[in-house]
């Protein structure tokens, strides 16, 4: 098993697989499951994977059939079989060949995920197998089987369902360390978000009722303005048929004390200009480079061409902080560890629960994406790594044919086996347009 074809995360360094604050233990005697242990060895893993193969619109999105023999986990690892996993902003950019974290293609998509462990590798005492887990990554969350750092993963609450703790990770990690990290938030505060009914917008907004008598102005759709007011927007704005600055201004004419900005280009140039004396803006997304499916040059250029410049000495006289925050660049696992930790004790507390907007398939995965580009989704779109139940039956007939030496029908099912290298093999099938 190798490259990004593996369920096994490479691009985790070093430092996130040694939190010092380790994940409350799950029962440690328990019976564990060895991934080594020869009756797994034996066994070959078949398993789903959605691969980019190429940057571009959405047909380079390809579900492939993976088959290998069980991987040997390393010590402090463990095989997770995902149940839901969450579709970011960032791999409709990944797609575009604008996400450089995400490795050249043939590259499996996908940074969270969540599911059940199968199996644990030597020393992994906190962590057994059956437990549902919410796992992260960089890349190849978007598969069956996972091979993750156990530190990596976290033990899912009891009522949480596995599409709730898949849309965890990335936009509430980011929503809380831009809120509380980096911009202070207080009670008596003003927060401008944008993209108010999306995955991070949602999470911010859920994060600031945390906090008393924090208003919040929220930038979304029309259609989508009651939802957001229910959930806690102070004042939905339209930015596609208002401008957003004056309307701020009308409510408050001095202006707001937070700006999270993921849009970039002139946008971060109104939000500078929105904050009070003191105030933080958070640049943390270039949204505005992404016009459709596929990459736009001018829309880059013009976004590029557009973004706030300043010199240290105009930012001191204008009394203001400005920030980046990528979580893709924060290498500090402990941190991260912590943040998801607090994070799920919110949710126990009922403060948080993300806002499920739509399930597909993986063999759905253009619908998914689709939602995502044409601005429909309130709250996050979730894919689901389990077949359809019609092809899971049609599989089931092909595997029993192949049992069966009489095999006539059933090839036209996967449209092309590729690739067929070492010991693994993988195999192509349809995806829905
Ligand atoms: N720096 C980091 O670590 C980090 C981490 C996570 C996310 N982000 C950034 O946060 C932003 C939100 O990410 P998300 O995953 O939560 O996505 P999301 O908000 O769910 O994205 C989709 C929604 O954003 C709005 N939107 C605004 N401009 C858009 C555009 N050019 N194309 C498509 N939709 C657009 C649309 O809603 P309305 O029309 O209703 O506004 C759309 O429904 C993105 O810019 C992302 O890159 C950054």
């Amino acid at each position: 098993m190798s490259g990004e074809q593996a369920p096994t995360l490479q691009q985790q360094p070093e430092q996130e697989t040694k939190p010092d604050e380790p994940p409350p233990a799950a029962a440690a005697e328990a019976p564990q499951e060895s991934a080594s242990s020869p009756a797994a060895e034996e066994k070959p893993l078949s398993w789903r994977a959605l691969v980019l193969t190429g940057h571009g619109g959405y047909e380079k999105i390809k579900l492939q059939v993976k088959t290998q023999t069980r991987p040997q986990l390393q010590a402090g690892e463990v095989l997770v079989r995902l149940k839901a996993c969450g579709l970011n902003f960032a791999e409709l950019l990944g797609k575009q060949g604008l996400y450089e974290l995400l490795p050249a293609p043939p590259v499996i998509l996908g940074m969270e995920g969540s599911g059940v462990i199968e199996a644990v590798g030597e020393g992994v005492t906190d962590r057994k197998v059956g437990d549902r887990v919410i796992a992260m990554s960089r890349s190849g969350m978007w598969q069956e089987v996972v091979v993750v750092s156990a530190n990596l993963t976290f033990p899912m609450p009891e009522q949480m369902s596995f599409e709730e703790g898949a849309a965890i990770p990335v936009n509430y990690i980011t929503a809380y360390m831009m809120l509380f990290e980096m911009a202070n938030v207080r009670p008596g505060k003003s927060v401008l978000i944008h993209m108010a009914a999306g995955g991070v917008g949602i999470a911010v907004t859920q994060l600031c009722q945390t906090v008393p008598d924090v208003t919040v102005f929220g930038t979304a759709s029309a259609s989508k303005h009651e939802t957001i007011a229910q959930g806690g927007v102070t004042h939905p704005i339209d930015y596609r048929t208002k401008d957003y600055m004056e309307e701020i201004r009308k409510i408050s004419p001095k202006g707001v004390d937070i700006v999270l900005d993921p849009l970039g280009g002139s946008d971060t140039q109104k939000g500078f200009s929105l904050l009070k004396p003191l105030g933080t803006l958070v640049v943390y997304g270039a949204a505005n480079c992404v016009t459709g499916q596929k990459k736009n040059l001018l829309a880059m250029a013009k976004t590029w061409y557009n973004q706030l410049s300043l010199t240290a000495l105009k930012l001191m006289q204008s009394n203001k902080a400005v920030c980046g925050f990528h979580l893709g660049y924060i290498t500090d696992g402990e941190l991260i560890s912590r943040t998801m930790f607090k994070l799920l004790e919110l949710y126990d507390q009922g403060k948080i629960k993300p806002r499920i907007d739509s399930c597909y398939h993986f063999e759905q995965v253009t619908d998914a994406m689709k939602r995502m580009h044409e601005r429909q989704n309130i709250g996050k779109v979730i894919l689901l790594p389990e077949a359809k139940e019609e092809e899971a039956k049609e599989e089931e007939e092909a595997a029993e044919s192949k049992s069966n030496p009489e095999p006539a029908e059933n090839v036209e099912k996967a449209e092309a086996a590729v690739d067929e290298k070492e010991e693994e093999a993988t195999e192509e099938v349809k995806a829905e347009d």
